[in-house]
């Protein structure tokens, strides 16, 4: 069965639900193509102003963080809007769209007043662009000008400058990039819905503070023995951009386009389940290369043939139904830890974890063998998460054991 991987969004058909998020990937056409030939279905182009606007970056400006030996859990940046203005921004469009009519290319942008909204606006629209993103989100720099999401933390400001922006545009949709970083994210998606925008993208980074260097005192990264908060990308934020895009799926009707964390199609396959119509990636890519979309786009294509799907469209929101409000969630039909004593490599692990960390469930006699007593286990799942052999330790209807 040939699934069919196509996805409209705010009226404009992608090939594949898989686009490059407004970042480094996307900062010049050449990039930008080289991605196309790999497979992204769409680009938003990383975010770019007027001539007038100052950028000035830093150096170093991006910082990892490993866990427990894997490479860049979570990248922070503090890199801002892109150093190359609208002028060639422009000429990037012309270039693209001419080279690659069926892909989706997105323009990125951020004005610090109405008129500079509206330039950016009509200027992109005369270039041949499909959609345009606006970033009321970036999270460190951008806001102390009153931009970024000094803009996405008001529902107020985003509901104005959303309607500025939609009014400016005569022949292609918009879309908010909204920011993580405020009490309730449905409230600004409920603004970008009254103002009239077309969807919405979720999330940004998320801001924070990566570390400090114990020697000289100076947090990540050292820009000549200063540091400030930067945004957050890549796997450590994929569960905040669940969240968010779960709950505007639940309650705000607009089409929605996720990015955070995504780095394998099973993440792309969960954010779509929640609701979102595209995915945009942009960690992952910096990392291993444009070509990381080939194994997501098989690996998409596979999961829908297995579940009997014909086509993404399918998929969207079937997960929705399953969240609830904590206060809904069933209390009956209680769960029990099991270990599979085939699988236990007797380390222990459970044990101590049950022991310090749940309800003292778990015995380890002189055999190292875990063992659950069922009398004791609540079934509070805390012992699967640290057993490190798949399928030892699982969690089953408490009738069954
Ligand atoms: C170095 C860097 C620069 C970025 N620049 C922009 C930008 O100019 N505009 C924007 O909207 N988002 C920007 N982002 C955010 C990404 O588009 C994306 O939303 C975020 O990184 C989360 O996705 P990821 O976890 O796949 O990286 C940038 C991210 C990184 C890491």
């Amino acid at each position: 069965m040939a699934v069919d991987l196509s996805v409209n969004f705010c009226g404009v058909r992608f090939e594949n639900p898989f686009v490059l998020a407004a970042a480094p990937p996307t900062d010049n056409a050449d990039m930008v193509a080289r991605g196309f030939e790999a497979g992204w279905a769409g680009a938003i182009l990383k975010t770019t102003s007027v001539e007038s606007e100052v950028v000035s970056l830093v150096y170093p400006m991006m910082v990892g963080m490993d866990l427990d030996g894997r490479r860049l859990a979570a990248l922070e940046n503090i890199d801002l809007i892109s150093e190359r203005h609208i002028d060639q921004v422009e000429k990037d469009v012309r270039r693209l769209k001419k080279e690659f009519p069926k892909k989706v290319v997105a323009a990125s942008i951020m004005g610090g007043k109405k008129e500079h909204w509206e330039e950016l606006v009509r200027r992109l629209e005369a270039a041949g662009v499909d959609l345009i993103e606006c970033s009321f989100s970036c999270p460190h720099g951008m806001p102390e000008k009153g931009m970024g999401s000094a803009v996405g933390q008001s529902p107020e400001l985003t509901e104005k400058t959303a309607r500025w922006v939609k009014e400016a545009a005569k022949r292609v949709p918009v879309i908010i990039k909204l920011t993580p970083q405020i009490a309730d994210i449905t409230a600004a998606a409920e603004a970008v819905k009254r103002s009239g925008a077309d969807g919405v993208t979720a999330i940004n980074t998320v801001k924070g503070l990566m570390g400090v260097d114990l020697d000289s005192f100076v947090p990540y990264p050292n820009v000549g023995g200063y540091s400030t908060y930067g945004g957050i990308s890549g796997p450590a934020i994929k569960p905040v951009a669940l969240r968010c895009v779960a709950e505007i799926a639940r309650k705000v009707d607009l089409p929605i386009s996720a990015t955070g964390g995504v780095t394998t199609w099973r993440d792309a396959a969960e954010f779509l389940l929640l609701g979102a119509r595209t995915v945009q990636v942009c960690t992952e890519v910096m990392r291993h290369g444009f070509r990381v979309v080939e194994d997501m786009i098989d690996g998409l294509a596979n999961y829908l043939e297995d579940k009997g799907l014909s086509g993404v469209e399918q998929l969207i929101g079937k997960a929705l139904p399953h969240v609830v409000e904590h206060s809904h969630l069933p209390r009956d039909g209680r769960v029990r830890a099991h270990v599979d004593p085939e699988k236990c490599i007797r380390c222990g692990v459970c044990y101590v974890a049950c022991r310090d960390g749940g309800h003292q469930a778990m015995e380890f006699g002189p055999d190292r063998l875990a063992r659950v007593d069922e009398e004791k286990c609540v079934g509070c799942g805390f012992c699967t998460t640290t057993c490190p052999v798949a399928d030892c330790l699982t969690l089953r209807p408490a009738s069954v054991i």
